[in-house]
């Protein structure tokens, strides 16, 4: 009952978007139809949508909605039922399909969509890889150790986390945390453009490789890095990604890479006129 009536509110919450967007309004076929597929076999289902006021963990104070997924069993990839076009939807109404998105195969072994979190209004965006068992288990990106090392770099920016917004590539974990497939990541670009384009920050910085390839279509972070790049208009900075800094910890590599990532964050935070000793 629950869930029929959520997933409803969704779809009315569609509608009533895209109603102040025109007075005439249209509903998809499909999305009826995954509607009344869902709404009639939902009742067999054991996972129930809501939309609950996550606490706030220790290590943030961001407060935000989590939303348990609508999870129809007879949904195969590429079925998200999608009721409004990605590039119309708000930031709540994009995690709200983000977290129902079976387009891809990282979907079945997900525990939780990571969608990304922080200020909608940042002006500095970081973009990592994909959520690892940490971020799976917990919903929310870089909570692990290398989040732990993210989380310091931004202090040492002067931005607290929640001022800045956090997202990754890949909203799903790929298994053993391996690199997300080209596939895979293009099926979750989507997401990603939208969520830029509603932050709108005034500059994205690049944690590893994986987002050098795909938002900047660049391979080889260490030739890249420390040198800014463009996506629509919007600065761009690519940097080693935490997790790579943390394999060179207690080695004789460790100071050097650091003072690298250092030198790349403090030509961010030139840019965005923070004072840099
Ligand atoms: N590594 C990433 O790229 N993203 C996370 O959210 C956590 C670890």
């Amino acid at each position: 009952m629950n869930q029929e009536k959520t997933f409803y509110d969704n779809l009315v919450e569609c509608l009533k978007h895209q109603q102040k967007k025109s007075s005439r309004t249209v509903v998809d076929s499909e999305v009826l139809k995954v509607f009344f597929s869902t709404s009639t076999k939902l009742k067999n289902t054991k996972a129930a949508p809501h939309i609950t006021k996550a606490t706030s963990s220790p290590s943030s104070t961001v407060t935000e909605h989590r939303i348990t997924p609508i999870n129809p069993p007879e949904f195969g990839h590429k079925q998200t039922p999608e009721s409004c076009p990605i590039e119309e939807l708000s930031l709540d109404e994009l995690r709200i399909m983000a977290v129902n998105c079976r387009r891809c195969g990282l979907c079945d072994n997900r525990n939780n969509v990571v969608f990304g979190e922080g200020d909608p209004h940042a002006k500095l965006m970081f973009i990592g890889e994909g959520p690892g068992a940490d971020e799976d288990a917990q919903g929310r990106p870089f909570v692990g150790a290398a989040g732990q090392l993210l989380t310091r770099m931004i202090s040492a920016m002067q931005y607290r986390r929640e001022e800045v917004y956090i997202t990754n590539i890949v909203k799903c974990r790929p298994p053993g945390n391996r690199t997300p497939v080209p596939s895979e990541a293009n099926s979750c670009m989507p997401y990603l453009r939208r969520q830029i384009e509603l932050i709108n920050p005034k500059v994205i910085v690049l944690l590893g490789g994986t987002p050098l390839l795909h938002i900047l279509n660049l391979t080889g972070i260490t030739r890249r890095r420390g040198q800014w790049g463009e996506y629509n208009k919007i600065p761009v900075m690519p940097t080693f990604h935490p997790s790579y800094v943390l394999r060179f910890q207690n080695t004789v590599n460790e100071r050097n890479i650091k003072s690298l990532v250092w030198s790349d964050l403090k030509t961010v935070m030139q840019f965005l006129g923070k004072p840099v000793a």
